[in-house]
């Protein structure tokens, strides 16, 4: 792996990209990120698995795209029927929540499979490109659905107020190939013109809202403030936030929602102050096969994480300080589940739909490539 200083895109740009020699792919590191801009090469199945464990891409939608992309470079090396599998349980056991992860790896194995060897990996590098680019078709359209619920708060309040939105993790840019589940509605109604701000949440223990959304808001200029997590709650009931919109790993047949943890605390915080909380969600999120919340698995990550943070001192050194006793024990589960009956909306490519096993199964099935 090597990596480059490049200059950092705006929020339509991509996240991940094939490289200019047409046998890698390129990553924005994001471990590094808010303290360092890095560009990533992955050039193995190796890589690419370990780029989605360690985190350097995370997120639900761009992990099945960087597995995606894992395949071709798997390809590369020997495309015989066993080395695509091989490749595709590899890729699939590194994050277990996110279902367009698996989403993505049966969508490369499904056609390549039928394929020659000798035809796969040309194939493989067109059919990520594809869902490349429909992550950003499909982020897009979320974007302009998800601008409807922005414009109609805008449209009650006094002439030259502020829509406030808060928002948990990073369903951003960062977390798609370009424009982000959540953040898409607000890049959208920034762009319009209209007065938007957002409450981020820090989101421990990864500081994903602080490192990530924040990094990508302040990049385009959208109006935004960290908060810590324990916060919102506080904030809905002085009035002080009008929605709440997230991202989502997985949504069950039933219409619950996983997400990184802490969400269905703000959920419940929304429910009691009368807050609208909507989930962006892309059909690849939706895992018809699990029938509720209940089912789907729930990553555990080291407890390293939730002892320890990282930052840059005031000498501009990156380091890594612990923050409890040494001997206390701790417990990291990366992801809740937030029950329908408290999500507002789920807002998709297709529109906006209510958090229904109905409404979920008149869904058309995500684009398939
Ligand atoms: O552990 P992460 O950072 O991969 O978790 C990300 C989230 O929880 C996002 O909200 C979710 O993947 C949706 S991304 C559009």
């Amino acid at each position: 792996m090597i990596s480059r200083p490049s200059s950092p895109p705006d929020h339509a740009a991509r996240s991940i990209w094939r490289s200019a020699d047409a046998v890698a792919v390129e990553i924005i590191d994001q471990t590094r990120l808010p303290h360092e801009y890095a560009v990533v090469r992955l050039r193995t199945l190796d890589e690419a698995a370990l780029a989605i464990r360690s985190m350097q891409v995370r997120g639900a939608p761009l992990i099945g795209v960087t597995a995606a992309y894992g395949v071709w470079l798997a390809l590369q090396t020997d495309s015989g029927d066993a080395a695509l599998e091989a490749a595709v349980t590899l890729l699939a056991a590194q994050r277990p929540t996110a279902v367009n992860l698996r989403w993505a790896l049966e969508c490369m194995a499904h056609r390549l499979r039928p394929l020659a060897p000798s035809a796969r990996t040309a194939a493989a590098a067109a059919l990520a490109d594809q869902l490349a680019e429909a992550d950003l078709a499909t982020n897009a359209a979320i974007g302009r659905h998800g601008l409807s619920l922005i414009a109609t708060i805008a449209a009650r309040k006094p002439a030259g107020s502020v829509v406030n939105i808060l928002t948990h993790c990073n369903a951003g840019r960062l977390a798609c190939v370009g424009w982000g589940t959540a953040t898409a509605p607000i890049y959208r109604a920034h762009a319009e013109g209209l007065a938007v701000h957002v409450w981020v949440d820090e989101t421990r223990p990864r500081n994903q809202g602080a490192a990530l959304t924040a990094w990508e808001l302040g990049r385009v200029g959208v109006p935004h403030t960290l908060i810590a997590d324990n916060a919102g709650g506080h904030l809905m009931q002085q009035g002080l936030v009008d929605l709440v919109i997230v991202g989502t790993d997985r949504v069950a047949a039933n219409g619950d929602v996983a997400n990184k943890i802490g969400t269905y605390l703000k959920a419940l915080a929304a429910h009691d102050c009368g807050v609208p909380f909507h989930v962006a969600m892309p059909t690849s999120t939706f895992d018809p096969t699990v029938a509720d919340g209940a089912s789907i698995p729930i990553e555990q990550r080291d407890a390293g994480e939730l002892l320890t943070m990282t930052g840059r001192t005031a000498a501009g050194h990156l380091a890594t300080v612990q923050i409890a006793p040494p001997t206390t024990p701790g417990r990291n589960d990366a992801f809740d589940v937030t029950p329908a009956r408290l999500v507002r909306s789920l807002i998709t490519e297709h529109g906006i739909v209510p958090a229904t096993r109905a409404a979920l199964a008149g869904l058309p099935r995500p684009q398939d490539i």
